[in-house]
């Protein structure tokens, strides 16, 4: 899901770069007859159109994990939430993206058409690491002023990527030779899209230097992930500007700002802890019998023979590894199913860390 979505804006920005945001002139045809593009269109519809495909086959991962997680609705109602939200923006972002070719590349509405990916891009960057725990209720964790440093870095980044898109409206990079300009001058919204950079850079060190002193190494490690990538983003960022914007590094510095979101949103969960994931074959066992240790649940999932259920029963029940508590959950090597309990696990993981 993460990487369709940084996909589809470095694709949706090479339509931009490439000049072919009007290779299909309309919307939602092609052309007014063609929902396809046509060889008279040239390389620019093949292009125009190859984004629109890739937003279909986004939407089908979309509505791909909704239909997976609906399993799991009930341990898992965030998720859940989480990919039907990503899902629904496909169809408004297809509108957006249908508005401006309307409107011929508005660069507001471009713009306009950029910052849900983005929300998206971070949207998927949580997805992905709620997936690495159980849910339920957050602790923070740190001090507040680590916690202040880390909300400090999401508004920063959030300032930075709409003073990019400002700064985009302004540069040469239209979409198409008709297409208008936002009317900003250029090297202002430049500089002020680079300045809070700098912030960002200070305010991650920081981070860094507080996390390693509370030794916290799950927030330490995410920051020092951002101070790279953000350094990196940011080196791109000047050698384009002082280069006159070469295609292929705004088309990097667009894989950059997808990897700068994800680090960025990765660093404000890390500073609230969630209960560890419980093993997966715990999850997926058939509601109603968490009294079945996992490869019974597993067997029954599939219409096993109860039989085999019930040799297995009474182990996990009185077994010594059956029971309960976060640390059975959470133990090295509890990934061997019969190594605890079934009920153990998927009863205690999720308030454990509460
Ligand atoms: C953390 C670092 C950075 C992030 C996350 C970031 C993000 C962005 C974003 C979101 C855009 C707009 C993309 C679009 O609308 O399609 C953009 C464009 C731009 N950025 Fe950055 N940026 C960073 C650092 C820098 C730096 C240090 C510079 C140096 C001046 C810079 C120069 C530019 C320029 C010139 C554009 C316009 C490109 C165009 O006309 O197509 N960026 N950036």
């Amino acid at each position: 899901m993460l990487i369709a979505q940084a996909l589809i804006v470095v694709t949706g920005a090479l339509v931009r770069l490439t000049g072919s945001g009007l290779g299909c002139p309309d919307w939602p045809t092609c052309d007014g007859v063609s929902i396809t593009n046509t060889p008279d269109m040239g390389i620019h519809g093949f292009i125009e159109f190859g984004n629109r495909l890739l937003g279909v086959v986004l939407g089908l991962i979309c509505l791909a994990t909704v239909i997976m997680l609906l399993r799991l609705i009930a341990a898992r109602w965030d998720l859940f939430l989480i990919s039907l939200a990503l899902t629904l923006v496909v169809p408004v972002q297809a509108v957006i993206g249908g508005i401006s070719v309307h409107m011929e590349l508005n660069p507001w509405i471009v713009a306009a058409h950029f910052v849900p990916s983005a929300v998206c891009v971070a949207l998927s960057a949580y997805f992905v690491r709620r997936t690495y725990d159980a849910g339920g209720p957050r602790t923070p964790i740190g001090t507040p002023a680590l916690r202040g440093l880390a909300w400090t870095i999401a508004v920063l980044t959030v300032i930075i990527v709409i003073m990019g898109v400002l700064t985009t409206g302004a540069g040469p990079h239209a979409g198409d030779e008709v297409s208008a300009r936002n009317g900003l001058p250029i090297v202002l919204m430049a500089r002020l899209h680079a300045a809070p950079v700098w912030l960002l850079v200070i305010a991650t060190v920081a981070g860094i230097v507080a996390a390693h002193r509370q030794r916290l190494p799950e927030v330490r490690r995410p920051l020092v992930v951002l101070l790279i990538v953000e350094l990196a983003q940011g080196v791109v960022g000047y050698i384009q500007y002082f280069t006159g914007l070469p295609v292929w590094l705004v088309a990097l510095h667009m894989a950059g700002l997808c990897v700068v979101i994800a680090a960025s949103t990765a660093v404000l969960d890390s500073v609230y802890r969630r209960a560890p994931l419980p093993p997966a074959d715990t999850l997926l066992a058939p509601r109603g019998r968490t009294d079945l240790p996992p490869e019974a649940a597993a067997e029954a999932d599939a219409g096993g023979s109860a039989a085999a259920g019930a040799e297995s029963d009474p182990t996990a029940e009185s077994g010594p590894t059956a029971e309960p508590g976060p640390a059975g959950a959470a133990q090295p090597g509890a990934d061997t199913g019969a190594a605890h309990g079934t009920g153990a696990g998927r009863g205690t993981a999720p308030g454990a860390g509460g």
